[in-house]
């Protein structure tokens, strides 16, 4: 990861140069240097002397178009929320990349105590508008949203789903902490079901799957809304473990049930296909919402 090679010279002006930046974006796709002054609080010349070193450090870019203005790239936001979780002691040093999507960029990481957890940093619009259309409807009625906004979205609402379902003690991973577009989580072994050719008792692992889903919906009121075989993981002792939550919807959303059997067709169908396992889809349904 390209933060961690240049965070070592990062000054706190420098910081607030980033956040100046970020702040701007919220109205406009870039930032006039006027604007960077007045959010940075520093001086003209202290700012050009910043915009130069962060820009020189690749975490900005320039539009020289008309007037000169500046606007965040990928990883001046890395920077930004990277600089804040370590601050806060949540995490002190990246790993390896044990998931790299068109979607969001998955690492490992630790701690002071050396323990391992997960960190996962949202990339949507990258090379995908899959989750951009799932997640527009949170969006609101607003004129201007940038990439910044959508993925600082995403990582808020997977966050909360997975604080919601946390006390019920299944083995989804637990959060950690969250800044901007990043969230920590516990570090889980597992391999995506679709990298399985064979399983030891698939209609153990189906139900299962069903029966998480069941209670999820029934004592949190979550939604997966993007399950399938990609976004269920399994351990070597068959525990399943369900990730990917940002786009979830809660229950009394007005096409939850359509969306809830999506979800459960999808589970269905990919079962069927691979493990040969028959299952009834508007039953399960049926014993999910009584
Ligand atoms: N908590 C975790 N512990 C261990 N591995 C994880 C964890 N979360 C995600 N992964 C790994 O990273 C991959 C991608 O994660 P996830 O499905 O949450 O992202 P995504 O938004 O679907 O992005 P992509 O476009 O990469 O699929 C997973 O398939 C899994 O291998
Ligand atoms: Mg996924």
């Amino acid at each position: 990861m390209e933060v961690a090679k240049i965070i070592k010279s990062m000054e706190k002006e420098d910081f607030r140069v980033l956040r100046a930046i970020e702040r701007g974006m919220r109205r406009a796709a870039t930032v006039k240097m006027s604007n960077i002054c007045f959010f940075s609080k520093l001086k003209m010349e202290e700012v050009l002397f910043r915009l130069n070193k962060i820009h020189k450090n690749n975490l900005i870019i320039r539009d020289s178009t008309g007037e000169t203005s500046y606007k965040l790239n990928s990883i001046g936001y890395d920077m930004l929320a990277f600089h804040i979780l370590v601050g806060q002691g949540i995490i002190s040093q990246l790993g390896v990349e044990i998931g790299k999507g068109k979607e969001a960029d998955v690492y490992k990481c630790i701690n002071d105590d050396n323990e391992e957890m997960t960190m996962k940093i949202f990339r949507i619009g990258r090379t995908s508008f899959r989750k951009v259309k799932q997640l527009r409807i949170f969006v609101g009625e607003r004129r201007h949203f940038s990439w910044l906004y959508i993925n600082r979205l995403a990582a808020m609402r997977e966050y909360e789903a997975l604080s919601k379902i946390a006390p019920l003690g299944l083995n989804i991973p637990k959060p950690i902490g969250i800044n901007r577009h990043i969230i920590i989580m516990e570090f889980i072994e597992g391999t995506e079901l679709n990298n399985l050719i064979e399983i030891e008792d698939p209609v153990f692992i189906f139900e299962d799957i069903i029966n998480q889903i069941s209670l999820i919906y029934k004592n949190v009121g979550i939604i997966h809304g993007d399950l399938g075989e990609f976004n269920v993981l399994i351990n070597s002792v068959g525990d399943i473990l369900i990730i990917d939550w940002p786009q979830w919807i809660p229950k009394n959303h007005p096409n939850g049930l359509s969306i809830l059997k999506r979800d459960i067709e999808n589970i269905c169908l990919f079962f069927k296909k691979r493990f040969k396992v028959e299952s009834n889809t508007e039953e399960i349904l049926k014993s999910i919402i009584s």
